[in-house]
């Protein structure tokens, strides 16, 4: 078989098997890893920023308490996203989009997951437009477990890569509203893939990228590559290019 280089292998929340999730450490190691994508998660604040945080509270990842979106920036900013993970990493602040769009060079490629966007119309105008301004179209890509949401991303800006996430997938039941959205990626729960639906969704154009497994399960990561998967997003990025590299080499 011929080796494909062009797997994603997505540090999930930056490398968040090592680092506080979705923080500037956690982007930069991924980044020292020598990871080319990472994933991270968007909300609202109440004055209308795009603020870098995956649970709709600050809660589990912040000394702080109350919805994302009851806080401005300058109060997310007071926040510490770090010491609940290790006190080595106290003091982190919640990034904004920008601060991490700021950061990515030439080599690096980000996604950007909506969360809520159905609830939150002006998050995805936001997205679009701090992207757009900064001229990272190509490099940035839009996923979301909606697909109203990722329809309303390719309406403002038709150039936009899209990825759909599914906790389930009934290819039969879903393919008209996987079309008529648009979305360029299918992205199941690891959980539910095999090799008969890598081969069902290539065959239909769109490459798979795994998404949900949480620990540095090997075995699991091997399974998803001999199934051909495109890519997959992973806490443990490090060690799913390695498992890749020795399963292709196998080949
Ligand atoms: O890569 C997809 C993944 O980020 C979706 O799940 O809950 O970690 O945002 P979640
Ligand atoms: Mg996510």
């Amino acid at each position: 078989m011929t080796m494909n280089y062009n797997f994603m292998n997505i540090a999930h929340r930056g490398a968040s098997g090592y680092c506080p999730e979705n923080t500037m450490a956690a982007f930069k190691y991924a980044i020292e890893l020598g990871i080319k994508n990472l994933e991270c998660d968007v909300r609202l604040t109440n004055d209308n920023h795009v603020v870098v945080i995956h649970d709709s509270t600050v809660n589990r990842t912040t000394d702080g308490s109350g919805q994302v979106i009851n806080h401005n920036l300058n109060q997310i900013k007071q926040l510490d996203t770090g010491s609940w993970f290790d006190k080595e990493f106290a003091g982190e602040r919640i990034p904004t989009l920008e601060e991490v769009l700021s950061f990515l060079d030439l080599n690096i490629n980000l996604v950007v997951e909506i969360k809520d966007g159905e609830n939150s119309p002006q998050l995805i105008d936001r997205v679009i437009k701090i992207i757009t301004d900064r001229k990272l179209i190509d490099r940035v890509r839009i996923s979301s477990f909606s697909l109203k949401v990722l329809r309303q991303v390719k309406k403002s800006n038709i150039k936009f890569i899209t990825s759909a996430l599914f906790e389930e997938l009934d290819l039969a039941k879903d393919l008209n509203s996987i079309k008529s959205s648009g979305i360029n990626i299918i992205s199941p729960h690891f959980s539910i893939i095999d090799r008969d639906l890598v081969n069902k969704v290539h065959a239909l154009g769109y490459p798979v990228i795994a998404w949900g497994l949480k620990q540095a399960n090997e075995k699991v990561m091997k399974f998803l590559v001999m199934c051909e998967v495109d890519g997959m997003t992973t806490n443990y990025p490090d060690i799913l290019e390695r498992v890749y590299l020795k399963s292709k080499k196998n080949d």
